[in-house]
């Protein structure tokens, strides 16, 4: 396998694979217009050094949130004699209230975050610096949803406004859930939602405008055909409209044509590349399932894979499985692990849990095969599944390392 900077060195399919990395901000955001407007609209008092009114920001991933909000930030670095201090914080690595503050502080006190103080010392220094010259500081919240003590948060950095006679502080939170209202108190409720702003979903067109202009950069010229940007584009639209999830596409369907040393993207790498990703999307889902789960769906792969047992049932395309003998196999499984396994209860819970994710799914079987039982199907492909699966639960090891359980063993 080439590493990136060989691949770089004799492309002849892409120009700079950096304006392809999820970490590029474009100089050029599309259709996003009216959004960028509201973000600068909101922060302008802030700017002026008055209090601005805190700002929600929330739409389905991949819509741009990210990105016109750096944006806007890059944007007012450049104006002179701008009276805001503005920090940018990623809440997947700076998850709670002591996490936010430290970064606040780190980002304009570097020499006093280092010296290891609790939260109330940095509270205090915060205020007092916030009340020097009356600063405005804007704490800019992306994935606000992951801060694990977020009213504790939203709650510290508005009763900042309350405790200080000058200066203040502006919220601007970002998420992609917007079910996770219900869990914030209502007073945080208040001051994070001051003001809204939805980002809506791509268009395929919209998508297919967004991908040119990263083609042209990050592409050598002429090589994606205009078809596969617009079947790129058109997918892309029907999975959310997530202008990631596009250059994800995209960007595999060119190294596909580089791995195979051609001169052009064509539709048989976006095809391929798109059936690569929904797996990625799939095995994303399985790292996240809960222990027990994990055992089950491994149980149901392994059976899967192994060809020929009795008790499995093929339709001559599609192999199914008895219920009972799943939860057999998920029982010696967690023996092998010295774990307890379940009740049968539990396990039916958890069927019901993955065949709501989409991973499997499940018939009664009707009269006629041993009375009436529950089958069960994987929905993906057993092997890769396992693999997967084999990693989660016992780590990087190679499966001869597994104790028995691996499945290449299972062809009792
Ligand atoms: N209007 C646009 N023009 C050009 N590129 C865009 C546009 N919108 C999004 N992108 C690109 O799509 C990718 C995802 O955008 P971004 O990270 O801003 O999404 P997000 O809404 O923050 O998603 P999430 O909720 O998952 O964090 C980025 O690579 C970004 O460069
Ligand atoms: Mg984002």
């Amino acid at each position: 396998m080439r590493n990136l900077s060989d691949m770089m060195a004799d492309s002849k399919i892409f120009a700079s694979r950096e304006v392809l990395s999820p970490h590029y901000t474009p100089k050029k955001l599309l259709y996003r217009e009216r959004e960028i407007n509201n973000i600068e609209k909101a922060l302008a008092p802030s700017l002026k050094g008055d209090r601005g009114r805190n700002l929600f920001i929330y739409g389905k991933t991949g819509t741009g949130k990210t990105s016109c909000t750096r944006y806007v930030i890059e944007e007012v670095k450049t104006l002179p004699n701008i009276k805001a201090k503005i920090t940018y914080i990623n809440c997947r690595l700076y998850n709670s209230r002591f996490r936010v503050l430290n970064k606040v502080i780190s980002d304009h006190l570097p020499t006093y975050a280092k010296r290891g103080f609790g939260a109330v010392d940095l509270y205090e220094k915060l205020t007092s610096w916030i009340e020097e010259d009356n600063k405005i500081l804007v704490v800019v919240l992306d994935e606000v949803d992951l801060v694990k003590d977020l009213d504790d948060l939203i709650y510290t950095l508005t009763r900042i406004n309350s405790d200080i006679r000058a200066g203040g502080v502006t919220i601007i939170g970002i998420s992609n859930k917007v079910d996770f209202k219900a869990a914030l108190d209502p007073r945080s409720l208040s001051s994070l939602y001051e003001t809204e702003l939805v980002f809506a979903p791509y268009y395929a067109t919209e998508l297919s405008a967004i991908l040119k202009d990263r083609v042209n950069a990050g592409f050598k010229k002429d090589v994606v055909d205009e078809e596969v940007l617009h079947f790129v584009a058109a997918m892309s639209a029907k999975e959310g409209g997530d202008a990631r999830f596009a250059l994800k596409i995209l960007t595999k369907a060119g190294e596909l044509a580089d791995e195979h040393e051609m001169a052009r993207v064509t539709m048989k790498e976006a095809n391929d590349a798109a059936k690569l990703a929904e797996n990625e999307i799939v095995y994303d889902v399985v790292s996240t399932l809960p222990e027990h789960q994990k055992f089950v769906l491994y149980a149901i792969s392994l059976l899967t894979q192994s060809g020929g047992s009795y008790k499995k049932l093929t339709d001559g395309v599609d192999t199914y499985l008895f219920s009972g003998e799943v939860y057999h196999r998920y029982k010696s499984l967690t023996e092998g692990m010295k774990k307890e396994a379940k009740s049968e209860r539990w396990y039916r819970k958890y069927l019901s849990e993955l065949e709501m994710q989409g991973l499997i799914a499940s018939f009664e079987s009707g009269k006629g095969i041993r009375g009436h039982t529950k089958l069960i199907k994987l929905l993906y492909p057993p092997k890769k599944m396992c693999e997967v699966l084999q990693k989660e639960i016992f780590g990087p090891q190679k499966p001869e390392e597994t104790g028995g359980v691996a499945p290449e063993r299972d062809n009792a």
